[in-house]
């Protein structure tokens, strides 16, 4: 909950909105900041719940779910899944937008109610392929792995090898395509450094896939999907569209992950003896420690530790340490100042070794600069060095 009054919420919502470049939100929001009646509105929904963003992810999951109204020409998302054309259509967005809300007032204060706004950015997959692979790699046996996604969300992150990927090299374009070529969801990723820097990109064997969240989402039903979906902006059209493709493969998929309800700390162990000990498990979150507070993020750690000494467990995360003091991410090899989106993948290795930040990456993936150097599977223990990999 924002300690803030409404109208500041509104208006920093829309400077917010501005930065990014997402028009329509910035416009809506300015315009209802000041609104005596949409205060009112929204003042009639909870007090921990009187949130612009929920505002405006029910009102985008109403159109998206097929509700009719001017206001669905202002939004490229929607009109895309009309089949309609992009672009504002020049009329009064405000005045579209506030009369949708008190002809839907009902249905928009059941869902400002109970929901709060989710996501699951498939991005971070440019990062947990490499990540996965120089696990893999550690692996003499080859095994498959077993795969545990704390924050889960809709579980779209753990079928990463659903999808195919094009790596490329920030200086001059040279890329380097991944996962499978055949997919229907392809993520892009600028490596700044070289391309020769990342490990292998093949695709490790998967034994299992499971996932804890307080709140996952069901992809594969209508309202799951239309919910994700809604709590992006309407002007990203590639960040929805990806969303939207990876929706489609989670619904046909032929390895849905096995999701389970509840708090990542206290759900962890009971979870982790669901699974073989026998069978390598990776533990791993993406942009979710945040919502712990410190101490609770340095529980986390020590219950991941503590399951590490009975089975091989490797620990990978992909975090912003701004937002993280609580987890164990060894400083940047970057000079650049870091802002609280820059983002740390880090792995503990099963071995109890220290830490090692693999790489630094943008938060949705869009970047990645990776620092560590793949162990080398062909090299056994006591052979020499190999000679450096071509660049
Ligand atoms: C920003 S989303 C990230 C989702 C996904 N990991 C990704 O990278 O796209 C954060 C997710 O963490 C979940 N979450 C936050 N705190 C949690 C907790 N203490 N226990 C379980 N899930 C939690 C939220 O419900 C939400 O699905």
């Amino acid at each position: 909950m924002s300690a803030l009054p409404l109208p500041e919420q509104f208006r920093i919502f829309a400077q917010g909105a501005a930065r990014d470049g997402a028009t329509t939100y910035d416009v809506i929001c300015r315009g209802m900041a000041d609104d005596p009646d949409m205060l009112a509105l929204i003042a009639e929904a909870p007090l921990r719940q009187r949130r612009p963003n929920l505002l405006l992810a029910a009102v985008h999951f109403l159109l998206l779910a097929g509700a009719r109204h001017p206001l669905a020409a202002y939004y490229d998302t929607v009109q895309s899944i009309a089949g309609g054309p992009p672009g504002a259509p020049g009329g009064d967005l405000v005045a579209e937008f506030k009369d949708f809300c008190l002809t839907h007032r009902a249905e928009l204060l059941a869902l400002i109610a109970v929901r709060s706004t989710q996501t699951n950015e498939i991005g971070r997959c440019t990062a947990l392929l490499p990540a996965l692979n120089v696990i893999a790699a550690g692996d003499p046996e080859g095994q498959p792995l077993s795969l545990l996604d704390l924050g889960t969300s809709a579980g779209l992150n753990l079928l990463f090898d659903s999808y195919g990927y094009t790596y490329r090299q920030r200086t001059d374009g040279a890329v380097l395509p991944a996962g499978r070529p055949d997919a229907k969801v392809h993520l892009e990723c600028t490596v700044r450094g070289l391309l020769g820097d990342l490990p292998p990109l093949s695709l490790p064997p998967i034994a299992r896939r499971m996932g804890i969240d307080a709140t996952p989402i069901d992809p594969t039903s209508d309202d799951g999907a239309h919910w994700l979906l809604a709590c992006l902006w309407p002007d990203n059209l590639d960040r929805f569209t990806r969303l939207h493709e990876a929706l489609a493969v989670a619904r046909t998929t032929s390895t849905p992950p096995e999701v389970y309800r509840g708090d990542i700390v206290d759900e962890l162990p009971a979870v982790v003896e669901r699974i073989a000990p026998s069978s390598p498990l990776v533990v791993f979150h993406s942009w979710v420690a945040a919502y712990l507070s410190p101490e609770r993020q340095r529980e986390l750690v020590d219950t991941v530790r503590e399951l590490a000494r009975g089975r091989t467990l490797h620990y990978l995360y992909a975090e912003s340490p701004v937002e993280t003091p609580g987890l164990p991410t060894p400083p940047s090899p970057s000079p650049r100042p870091t802002s609280h989106l820059a983002t740390a993948l880090v792995h503990l290795p099963a071995d109890g070794s220290p830490p090692v930040r693999l790489a630094d990456m943008h938060h949705h993936g869009n970047w990645l600069q990776w620092w560590a150097t793949a162990p080398d599977p062909t090299v056994r223990p006591g052979e020499p060095e190999p000679a450096p990999r071509p660049r």
